[in-house]
């Protein structure tokens, strides 16, 4: 049966990718992206689908934005991915850090996604099996050595903690809640050499996310379903 699912940036990379797949498959899609030229080109991209697919445009650091685009969908929510996320500034070490980049890399990949959140709970308590999977990372997995980019390590490595918060406070709610690393994937932030195509990551997450029910709640799971250690 055809689902609602909402995945933020999907205008390129593996939010295009999921969006793209859940149109061919018969899902209702929620899609966001940042600009209108974005919107038309993701409206060109699925056109040929007969799904319902809606585009809204916001930035996940405008939380009055992502409230106007929760309140123009119509629920109930089955999927909401949070998938859109940025790498942050150039210089991020431990030892030399561009500390205003690094904090708005934590408003966009940390604080970022529990916007979303908030906004379109109240849609997926009408759901049956109401699921939120977080796109986090495996840098930012405490058992991953390695300082490289250490903002975006430590952005991940504290969505991994909210994704845990909110397994634990809604699951009264009976809403399943999941951190996902979709593995080393070829797009503009994985480059050229990462090991998996983009089809290849979108197609084992939409499996994890299809098999997820609230006894998941709480775990980090990669794009085959298997367990990240936090
Ligand atoms: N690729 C990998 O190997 C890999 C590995 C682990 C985790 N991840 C995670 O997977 C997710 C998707 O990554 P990707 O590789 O597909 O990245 P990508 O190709 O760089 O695409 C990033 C997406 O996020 C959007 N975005 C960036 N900043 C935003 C903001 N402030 N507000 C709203 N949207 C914003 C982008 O929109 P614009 O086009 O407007 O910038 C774009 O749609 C990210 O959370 C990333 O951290 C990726």
């Amino acid at each position: 049966m055809a689902e609602h699912w909402f995945i933020s940036g999907a205008n390129r990379g593996i939010g295009h990718g999921l969006a793209t797949l859940l149109a061919a498959r018969g899902d209702d899609v929620g899609a966001s992206v940042r600009s209108e030229e974005a919107r038309e080109r993701l409206q060109h991209d699925v056109a040929r689908h007969r799904a319902r697919f809606s585009i809204f445009v916001f930035d996940q650091r405008d939380e009055a934005g992502i409230r106007a685009a929760a309140r123009e969908l119509t629920g109930p929510l089955d999927v909401l991915v949070c998938n859109a996320g940025a790498y942050g500034p150039q210089t991020q070490s431990t030892l030399d850090l561009d500390f205003p980049g690094a904090l708005d890399l934590f408003d966009i990949n940390t604080l970022g996604p529990l916007r979303l959140v908030q906004a379109f709970l109240p849609l997926m308590l009408r759901a049956d099996n109401p699921r939120i999977a977080l796109m986090s990372s495996g840098l930012g997995s405490m058992a991953t050595e390695g300082s490289t980019n250490i903002a975006y390590r430590a952005a991940k490595a504290a969505l991994n903690k909210i994704a845990q918060g909110l397994a634990h406070d809604l699951k009264r709610e009976k809403v399943t809640v999941v951190a996902l690393n979709p593995g080393w994937v070829r797009t503009d932030m994985g480059g050229e050499n990462a090991d998996l195509s983009v089809e290849e990551s979108a197609v084992g997450l939409i499996e994890t996310i299809d098999a997820l029910t609230l006894a998941d709640s709480g775990r980090f799971l990669d794009y085959r379903g298997r367990d990240v250690p936090w």
